[in-house]
């Protein structure tokens, strides 16, 4: 006779200890909060031979993107496999779905996660990676979607429905759907001030929207239920830095990053994502970062992940073009030219995205603006594919608007800040760009000029 999870679902586990610990662990990951690696450690510790407990263990470090995650998953993987003979069919999907991961088919893991959720609606775990890995991916549909295919199965009086509604909010953001995201995030919110990836969701809407100050207030108002031991509130406070800035508040933002997105040295590649992509919008805006670059680029060294997810390879190469680390940087692009030749998920991303992307950064800092707006110019179309939110890939057109601004492409400058202002008209930041495009001189008195020197 199979125990029953407090969600509906068998497991192969053996006591109601063991049980017991999975179930906080997940509900530990489902808040971001606390150590469910450690919990769940508890529950192969009163029976080790608890498939569940092995493949929960697998699917939390791949959700890390770090190929140093890699052998905890083959081991937790293995001992699965040891018990696999008194496992639940769900359980077998579980294993299945991480072993793509492993095999580096991160696009074939997020699929298997999803049928699972189509199979069995309430395995909270199975939504949670299927959902962060369809953030890895940049599958803004999916992460609308995959919620949707299951919120039938979380009724209103479930304490959990809460959870789904907050990742559904964040999947309808990803896709435009501003007023529903923002309406069922603050449900989700009210259900349980807990919960910190609906507070995210929010903060995306208030980020699209450019409302400011109202995502700096929503981080600080909300902050009290969900920043005490969370290992994703450098997240939400990533946003609230975004907000500062896109107030031309950069003494806020690096007070913001100091003290929440980077307040000591880790090698943790989502944290150094976020820090990377708030130091190099400082940058572009000449802020002065002080050292923070130099422990950045130290860490990223130190993680020596690259040619494992282009994301974070992109995130790296900035700290090393930051720096001057011209080795670093060497290193990177060819760790992104190997893998853009494989044919996994990776590979795809490196060609597509990555490695494209990387080259155009290079040539910003090299001043050839005009070969950086040239590679940006034609990723931008298709940069989802590596990747992340709208909000992070809007470095990439901050970029490209950045270049074209340096390089005195005044009309391109000018439809650049045009299309951020569609979505953003009242951004002090977006604002002062359009000034700095007026004040250009127009590009056909340039070439008179130009060709006048060269008559001369
Ligand atoms: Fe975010």
């Amino acid at each position: 006779m199979k125990l029953v999870d407090s969600f509906g679902n068998k497991v192969s586990a053996g006591n109601r200890t063991a049980l017991d610990f999975y179930e906080r662990a997940v509900g530990q990951l489902a808040l971001y909060r606390g150590d469910p690696m450690a919990t769940i450690d508890e529950s192969l510790a009163n029976d080790p031979s608890f498939v569940m407990g092995h493949c929960f263990k697998a699917g939390l470090l791949a959700t890390t993107s770090e190929l140093g995650a890699e052998s905890g998953i083959a081991s937790a993987l293995d001992a699965a496999g040891r018990h696999i003979g008194h496992a639940v069919e769900r359980e077998r999907m579980h294993l299945g779905a991480a072993h793509a991961w492993l095999s580096r088919d991160f696009a074939g893991a997020a699929k298997l996660y999803g049928d699972i959720c189509a199979e069995y609606p309430r395995d909270l775990l199975a939504l949670q990676f299927a959902h962060l890995f369809d953030f890895l991916l940049g599958n803004s549909t999916m992460l609308r979607d995959r919620p949707a295919q299951v919120l039938h199965a979380w009724p209103d009086l479930d304490a959990r429905r809460g959870q789904v509604l907050g990742m559904y909010a964040f999947g309808l953001e990803e896709c435009g759907a501003y007023d529903e995201a923002e309406a069922l995030g603050r449900r989700a919110v009210e259900l349980n001030p807990a919960d910190v990836w609906a507070v995210h969701s929010v903060a995306h809407v208030f980020e699209m929207r450019g409302q400011n100050q109202s995502g700096v207030d929503w981080i600080n108002r909300t902050a009290l239920g969900w920043r005490e031991h969370n290992f994703f509130a450098f997240h939400n406070y990533w946003h609230l830095a975004l907000f500062h800035a896109d107030n031309c508040d950069y003494a806020a933002a690096l007070e913001v990053y100091d003290s929440c997105i980077r307040p000591q040295s880790t090698r943790v590649a989502g944290e150094m994502v976020d820090a990377s992509a708030m130091l190099w919008r400082l940058r572009l805006r000449n802020v002065d970062t002080g050292d923070r670059w130099t422990e950045l680029a130290a860490s990223w060294e130190a993680l020596g992940d690259e040619g494992y997810y282009a994301f974070n390879d992109v995130h790296a190469i900035m700290a090393f073009l930051a720096t001057g680390n011209h080795r670093q940087v060497v290193r990177i692009l060819s760790a992104l030219e190997a893998a853009a030749r494989r044919s996994d998920t990776n590979g795809m991303m490196s060609r597509e995205v990555g490695l494209p992307m990387a080259n155009a950064l290079c040539a910003f800092e090299r001043r050839d603006y005009e070969v950086a707006i040239d590679e940006l110019q034609r990723v931008r179309a298709h940069a989802q594919r590596f990747g992340g939110s709208h909000a992070q890939r809007d470095l990439l057109h901050l970029t490209v608007t950045e270049a074209a601004l340096r390089a005195g492409r005044r009309s391109l400058a000018r439809a650049l800040i045009e299309e951020r202002l569609s979505r953003k008209p009242r951004n002090d930041f977006n604002l002062s760009l359009l000034t700095r495009a007026r004040d250009l001189p127009h590009e056909e008195s340039m070439q008179v000029a130009r060709e006048a020197l060269h008559h001369v």
